[in-house]
């Protein structure tokens, strides 16, 4: 996600009427699947493509006249769009440390159509300092069937990161802001002004930790996806703040269940606010909360990765962590342990652990991490679980646990500018007040006070112990889904 959003004066979304009504598909690895043509809903749906380890969600397009493709990373937790310079050094200076631009880069000399539109004017920096320096450009967007013309896009002159990004935040979360102090319409926006979708509002359905795709649909829900209530929770404004610049909401609680019994996790932080970010690969919350999960699984902290680990095998274990938003009664998310377990490398062997409990097993990354002070963050190990809707119009989310692997298709485009999700219902007993209630709070259950005499989350899974990761064999570290493009 984007670093430090300037807490932008009162500028408003564009949301004026529209009427017309069209739907595209989007296939990443078919090219255009017209099956839905011609239906009355007005959505676009793009495949994303899972690239675990490089952690992230990608989707193909093309820019400029004639097109260029491009595969983008998808990225709530930021609002511009930007493509790597075929200039930029990131891109030229290839050797073995730097692969390059693999996932495409934009030769902005070739294309017919661009419009320098801010000279310098493009600076953006994610939360782990990576960056992306240039200009701002207009240009055209293909994106499956849909031609986007005149899109402001960021163009990466001076990048730190090799593949460009498709933000689709709020305008209030612009890099523009801190260079210009000022917005520009941005894709979910333009898509609503140029008739292409009826409100500023898309679904996200990643699916799968092992499934390669998932879909983003632009304009509409697909009820295929999702089992039980979709339920609408509102979207947080950032203190201080009378506008929304992320997808931050309340998180009220945090349980460990497995076949032993359920735990709440408990936290000394007064309002537990986080952010979906499809952006960033693991989960981040609250210190005492993070250590309090890696008990209950047996993860530990790893000074030389800088990460909580886990045995790989994990995946196996019958139990999950259930996050429950907006009160008391408010929507329930379980996250399997199948889903909470990350390969640290790409291919070949996994380090594995040399002494304590788990000797022997291959170590994997644990989906939940800690962070010291806000922002908390709900990535990709979260959100695979869940069928997110989110309505920047109304600024509220709508959340449904994931219908993993749904092959079947009902898509339900928004009726027009400004309706409400469909099909969804608002959950009950909302704080009113946003982030600085603290009445959602956490409490602590009986199961982890009573941890010193009965110590029920200790084997609860597969048990803690100290370890020690061998790292006898040189691997390379693929930074993506450790580190750095993690915090996107
Ligand atoms: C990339 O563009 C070429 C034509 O320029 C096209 O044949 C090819 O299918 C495109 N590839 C992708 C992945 O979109
Ligand atoms: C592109 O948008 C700008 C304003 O953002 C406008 O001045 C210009 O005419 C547009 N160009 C095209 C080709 O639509
Ligand atoms: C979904 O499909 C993937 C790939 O085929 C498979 O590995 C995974 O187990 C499936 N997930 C579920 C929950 O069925
Ligand atoms: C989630 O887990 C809780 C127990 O922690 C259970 O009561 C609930 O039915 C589960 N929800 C789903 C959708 O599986
Ligand atoms: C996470 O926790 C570990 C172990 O307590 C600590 O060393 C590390 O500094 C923490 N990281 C952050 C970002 O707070
Ligand atoms: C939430 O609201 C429902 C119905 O309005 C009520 O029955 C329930 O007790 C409330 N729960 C809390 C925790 O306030």
């Amino acid at each position: 996600m984007k670093a430090s959003p300037l807490a932008a004066a009162g500028v408003a979304l564009a949301s004026t009427a529209q009427a017309q009504v069209v739907q595209f598909d989007i296939q990443k690895r078919d090219g255009p699947n017209l099956r839905d043509l011609g239906r009355r809903a007005a959505t676009i749906n793009g495949v994303l493509s899972n690239q675990q380890i490089q952690g992230g969600y990608f989707l193909n397009v093309e820019v400029g006249t004639p097109p260029q493709n491009i595969t983008l990373q998808l990225d709530t937790g930021s609002s511009d769009v930007w493509v790597p310079s075929s200039s930029a050094d990131i891109c030229t200076q290839v050797s073995q440390r730097n692969p390059g631009c693999t996932f495409g880069s934009f030769d902005s000399d070739k294309s017919t159509s661009l419009r320098t539109v801010g000279k310098d004017e493009f600076d953006i920096t994610y939360v782990d300092n990576s960056f992306s320096k240039g200009d701002y450009i207009q240009d055209d967007f293909h994106i499956g069937g849909v031609t986007v013309s005149n899109l402001t896009m960021g163009l990466g002159l001076d990048s730190s990161i090799a593949n460009g990004l498709i933000g689709v935040g709020y305008i209030n979360d612009e890099a523009s802001l801190s260079t210009i102090r000022s917005t520009y319409p941005n894709l979910p926006v333009v898509l609503q002004q140029e008739k292409l979708i009826n409100t500023v509002a898309y679904s996200l359905w990643l699916n799968d930790l092992d499934a390669s795709a998932g879909s983003i649909l632009f304009g509409g829900i697909d009820t295929e996806k999702y089992q039980g209530d979709l339920t609408k929770i509102n979207i947080q404004r950032a203190d201080n703040s009378n506008v929304f610049t992320e997808f931050a909401v309340e998180l009220f609680e945090v349980q460990a269940t497995s076949p032993s019994g359920t735990d709440t996790l408990s936290t000394s932080v007064d309002s537990l606010v986080a952010v979906l970010d499809s952006g960033t690969t693991l989960t981040y919350l609250p210190q005492d909360m993070a250590e309090q999960a890696w008990k209950e699984v047996g993860a530990s902290f790893n000074e030389e990765f800088g990460l909580a680990v886990v045995p790989c095998s994990i995946r196996n274990v019958n139990g999950h962590f259930s996050f429950t938003f907006a009160g008391a009664d408010g929507p329930k998310i379980n996250v399997t342990m199948a889903e909470l377990a990350l390969d640290l490398f790409s291919g070949g062997p996994q380090p594995k652990f040399s002494s304590g409990p788990n000797q022997g097993q291959s170590v994997c990354e644990f989906g939940i991490q800690n962070t010291t002070g806000s922002p908390f963050l709900l990535g990709d190990t979260f959100l695979r679980s869940a069928f997110v809707v989110y309505d920047l119009v109304n600024n509220e989310i709508a959340i449904a646990p994931t219908n993993f692997n749904s092959t079947k298709t009902n898509v339900v485009a928004f009726a027009s500018s400004g309706a409400p999700i469909p099909s969804a219902t608002s959950a009950p007993n909302q704080s009113k007040s946003g982030p600085s209630s603290g009445t959602g709070g956490m409490s602590a259950a009986s199961g982890f006070q009573d941890s010193d005499n009965a110590a029920p989350y200790t084997s609860a899974f597969s048990g803690p112990g100290a370890i020690i990761v061998g790292m006898t064999i040189g691997y390379t570290l693929l930074g993506g889904a450790i580190f750095g493009a993690g915090w996107l």
